[in-house]
């Protein structure tokens, strides 16, 4: 089974360059499960119906969310009827949305995708660890789904590896996102899990983390209130991971760093072309 992860989304450059190249990607690799993180969606906050529906029909099976998935108000409300859009599993009870779901991949299997966040250096949110391990329980890769997906939403690396390594021969692929730069450790564990400490982002790396750079530049300078901060508007690059699967286990087989785009070194799964 062939999946693609790709890291966040960041304003326009992101969109364009998801909706630009996903489909030929799609046919391309013969892609069976394509899963997108979209927090940053929406001018880099959040993201709306309109986005979700833009980024589903451009071929994503799911798009997951992190700390800013409510940064757009109407998030809280349509999310309850997308079920193909995830914010994270950790959030309180009682949270809109949902955390994990199955979805059909377009070779027939049954698919878990799940995002949860990590609690060094963000907002203190449940155990995700135990989230995880709930939701692996109630839905064993192998025999109540065919792969599973984990996007550990997270600032630290050591929390993404440690539930990566938690959960080695659980799970299809652990791939973490957030930081908005992508990591070049990219691999199958142990146990078969496929792992990569970060995705990076789809958008435009000509900037400070998706955005236009003068505003970060002087709040850094000067630690005093500015104008809002506004996503970079030059042209986007894909960042995230390609993993191949085996049918009977579920477990990673191969995997390749995927970077399309002017700003990054290429990188893409030349075991599909
Ligand atoms: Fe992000
Ligand atoms: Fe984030």
């Amino acid at each position: 089974m062939r999946l693609l992860f790709l890291g966040d989304i960041v304003g326009r450059p992101g969109r364009t360059a998801v909706v630009e190249r996903l489909p030929r990607l799609r046919e391309r690799w013969s892609l069976d499960l394509v899963v997108i993180n979209g927090e940053n969606a929406a001018g880099g906050f959040g993201i709306t119906e309109a986005i979700c529906d833009e980024v589903l029909a451009a071929g994503a099976d799911v798009i997951t969310l992190g700390n800013h998935s409510f940064d757009q108000r109407e998030a809280l409300v349509f999310i309850e009827r997308q079920p193909r859009l995830l914010r994270p599993a950790n959030y309180p009870r009682g949270t809109p949305g949902r955390g994990a779901t199955v979805v059909e991949a377009r070779n027939g299997a049954r698919v878990l995708v799940m995002n949860v966040m990590g609690r060094l250096f963000m907002d203190p949110l449940d155990d995700p660890f135990t989230v995880v391990a709930q939701e692996l329980e109630a839905c064993p890769l192998g025999a109540a789904c065919d792969a599973v997906v984990i996007d550990m939403h997270a600032e630290a690396t050591s929390e993404k590896q440690g539930l990566a390594a938690f959960v080695d021969g659980r799970a299809s692929l652990v791939v973490g996102t957030h930081t908005h730069v992508p990591t070049a450790d990219g691999r199958v564990l142990p146990g078969g899990t496929a792992y990569l400490s970060d995705a990076g982002m789809c958008g435009d790396y000509d900037s400070i983390l998706g955005m236009q750079k003068d505003e970060p530049i002087r709040r850094f300078l000067e630690k005093t209130p500015g104008s809002r901060l506004e996503a970079a508007s030059g042209e986007g690059t894909l960042a995230g991971i390609a993993v191949e699967t085996d049918d009977a286990t579920g477990l990673a087989h191969r995997v390749a760093h995927v970077r399309i785009g002017p700003h990054l070194a290429p990188s893409g799964p030349d075991f599909w072309e």
